[in-house]
């Protein structure tokens, strides 16, 4: 007869070892199989009902009570281990899968766009804004466009201003946008109020100079169209790009396609005008070539030049941007060096 006192004793063993076993635990995984071996049908709690049979029956109940108990305090218990190393688990995760929102991230810039595009759009902007339209002639012309129409027939000394690259005996890449004048006039009938921006080739090369640039043409042709037009609005132009104070001056010059020709220069942004190393101490410093369109091309195009004028305009896109920003060499602009790139930005 197994006396009731002794198997009191083993379940509070039982209990004690439990509450020691578990102290060493883990993970979850350590509890279950802990759990399983304790409470499992041939678990060691279970196995306690063994006993049942050599217990006096009227204190049967009474162990079955305390093994119950025991039972029910063992799974709680695990419950709540396991709860708490799922919690723990959790947490570690959690810890793992830390993202630190605080740490500094690679630094990514934002590009800019080319300065020559930042000065074409420039460009753009202003002359739109005094209603001229864009036309984008083509890179490869005809002698014809080029030259001929443009009163530069083959034999005129000048065609030696600018050293063409021929593709074939009639076709050139373009040496200036003025070749779009033709494309225009020919096409359209006065008022015409056009800006002609794109690439243009001259075998040429030196610090200012390079075998592929851009120029901007504008040309208007309307009645009574005069170099004060002319001066006029190259005015605000000088003014939006290099500064409300510089003025502009226009000097005598040749094309053959204008009538007078005139230089334009601007106003020294250096030095005001007075005099520096980067005005050569002129005061003064050239940015483009102009002119009344002469006679004979209004001609060309069919355009009466009794009734109609015109005024003409080749800027030099590169040019600006290198005095705009201090650049003194053509070739900064086409090496792509971002070092250099990167401190253009109007924006
Ligand atoms: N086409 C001339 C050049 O390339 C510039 C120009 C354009 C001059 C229009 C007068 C009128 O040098």
């Amino acid at each position: 007869m197994a006396n009731l006192e002794e198997l009191r004793g083993k379940i509070a063993a039982i209990r004690e070892e439990i509450r020691k076993e578990t102290a060493n635990l883990q993970d979850s995984k350590a509890v279950y199989e802990l759990k399983k071996s304790f409470l499992d049908k041939s678990g060691r709690i279970g196995q306690l009902m063994r006993y049942m049979k050599d217990v006096d029956p009227s204190q049967r109940a009474e162990f079955g009570k305390n093994v119950n108990a025991l039972k029910d305090w063992a799974l709680e218990h695990f419950n709540s281990m396991d709860e708490e190393m799922r919690r723990r688990e959790v947490q570690a995760q959690y810890e793992r899968e830390k993202i630190d929102i605080t740490m500094p991230s690679h630094r990514r810039t934002a590009g800019n766009l080319h300065p020559v595009t930042q000065v074409r759009n420039q460009l753009i902007d202003i002359f739109s804004g005094m209603g001229f339209e864009i036309f984008e002639g083509t890179e490869v012309e005809n002698d014809y466009y080029n030259f001929t129409a443009l009163n530069t027939p083959k034999d005129h000394p000048a065609r030696d201003m600018q050293d063409t690259f021929y593709l074939s005996p009639d076709f050139v890449l373009r040496t200036q946008t003025s070749a779009a004048q033709i494309h225009v006039m020919e096409n359209e009938k006065p008022p015409i109020k056009i800006l002609s921006p794109g690439k243009v080739f001259r075998s040429d090369d030196d610090a200012t100079h390079s075998p592929m640039f851009s120029q901007m043409e504008g040309l208007v042709v309307d009645k009574g169209i005069t170099l004060g037009d002319l001066q006029g609005m190259l005015d605000v132009f000088v003014k939006k790009v290099f500064g409300d104070e510089t003025r502009t001056r226009l000097r005598p010059s040749f094309f053959p396609f204008t009538e007078p020709s005139v230089e334009v220069d601007v106003s020294c942004f250096e030095c005001g005008g007075k005099g520096c190393n980067f005005c050569k101490h002129t005061g003064w410093i050239e940015i483009l070539g102009a002119g009344i369109v002469n006679r004979k091309v209004l001609e060309n195009c069919g355009v009466d030049p009794d009734v109609y004028s015109g005024l003409a305009f080749g800027i030099g896109i590169e040019r600006v941007a290198m005095l705009k920003y201090g650049i003194n060499n053509i070739k900064q602009l086409f090496e792509s060096d971002l070092r250099v790139l990167e401190q253009i930005n109007d924006k």
